[in-house]
C-alpha cells in the first residue's frame, strides 16, 4: 500500500480524485493524501469537516477479486487498522462502533467511507477514504460538532505527526488485507469484534427504511450487523446510524 501517493495541498475530496485515478487503472494500493478538502463527504451525503493543517483526509485504491456484497467486510478491516495503528503510535485505546466509526471516550476520532466501482456483482475498484481527527483543538471544530467529534491531540494532550500516522495505518491495512486475501473475512471479523462497543448492547439501527432496536449480537460473515428484536427476530442491518441506549 501507498507505493504511489497523490499529495494534493487542497482538493474538492480525496475520493473524487481517487475515483478518476481508479477509472484511469492505477495500480491498487495507490492513495491520495490532502492536506484540505473543500467538498469533504461523509456517509449518507454529509459533509465532512476536513480543514487544513489537522487532520488525515486519505483514499486508498484498492482491487480485490471480491463480490459486492461482501465490500463492508473491508470497511471493518480498515477500522480495525486505524485501531491498531492509533494503539501503536499512542496511548489510547479506541473503540469501534458499527460499522465504521472509530470513537474515543465517545466521541468520534474517525470516519470511514467505502465507495465501489462495479460491473455486474463483481467488484473493479474499492476506493476507501479515511477522516482522521489529528491536531484539531476542541474551538477548532464548529459548534456542532464540539460534542461529539474528538481528536487524537484532544485525547492526548499532544499533538502528532500525521505522517507517521499514515505511514503506521498503511502497514497495518497491508497486513491486514493480505491476512483476508489469504484467510478471508473470519480472522478481521474476530479482531474487529474484540474492539466493537456496539456488541451485546441495546442499541437502536435508523436505516433508510426505519427504525430497527434491539440488542447487537453480532456482524455477519459479509459485515452485516446482525440485531435481535424483543420479539427474537433477527435483522440484518447494511448501513444505518447506530444509537447505543
Ligand atoms: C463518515 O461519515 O463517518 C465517513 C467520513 C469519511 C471522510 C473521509 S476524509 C477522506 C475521504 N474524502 C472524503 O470526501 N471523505 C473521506
Amino acid at each position: 500500500m501507498g507505493r504511489t501517493i497523490h499529495f494534493e495541498e487542497t482538493v474538492t475530496s480525496t475520493q473524487k480524485i481517487a475515483q478518476s485515478l481508479a477509472n484511469d487503472g492505477v495500480q491498487e494500493g495507490t492513495i491520495v493524501v490532502a492536506d484540505q478538502q473543500t467538498n469533504g463527504r461523509g456517509r449518507m451525503s454529509r459533509a465532512w469537516y476536513s480543514p487544513s493543517g489537522t487532520g488525515i483526509w486519505m483514499s486508498m485504491i484498492i482491487r480485490p477479486n471480491i463480490p459486492v456484497n461482501t465490500t463492508p467486510q473491508l470497511t471493518l478491516l480498515t477500522a480495525v487498522a486505524i485501531v491498531q495503528a492509533i494503539e501503536e503510535l499512542t496511548p489510547l485505546k479506541p473503540d469501534i462502533k458499527w460499522p465504521n466509526d472509530i470513537m474515543i471516550n465517545g466521541k468520534k476520532v474517525v470516519g470511514i467511507l467505502t465507495e465501489l466501482q462495479a460491473e455486474a456483482d463483481q467488484v473493479h475498484s474499492v476506493i476507501i477514504g479515511t477522516g482522521i481527527n489529528v491536531n484539531q483543538k476542541i474551538e477548532d471544530f464548529p459548534e456542532d460538532l464540539q460534542n461529539i467529534a474528538t481528536s487524537i491531540l484532544i485525547e492526548t494532550g499532544t499533538s502528532w505527526e500525521r505522517a507517521q500516522l499514515i505511514q503506521t495505518i498503511l502497514l497495518r491495512f497491508e497486513s491486514l488485507y493480505s491476512l483476508f486475501l489469504s484467510k478471508g473475512f473470519k480472522p478481521i471479523k474476530l479482531l474487529w469484534e474484540s474492539y466493537a462497543i456496539s456488541l451485546n448492547k441495546v442499541l437502536i439501527a435508523r436505516t433508510l427504511k426505519g427504525t430497527v432496536e434491539g440488542i447487537a449480537i453480532g456482524i455477519d460473515d459479509d459485515g452485516a450487523l446482525l440485531i435481535e428484536t424483543c420479539e427474537k427476530k433477527i435483522e440484518k442491518i447494511y448501513s444505518a446510524d447506530i444509537e447505543l441506549k
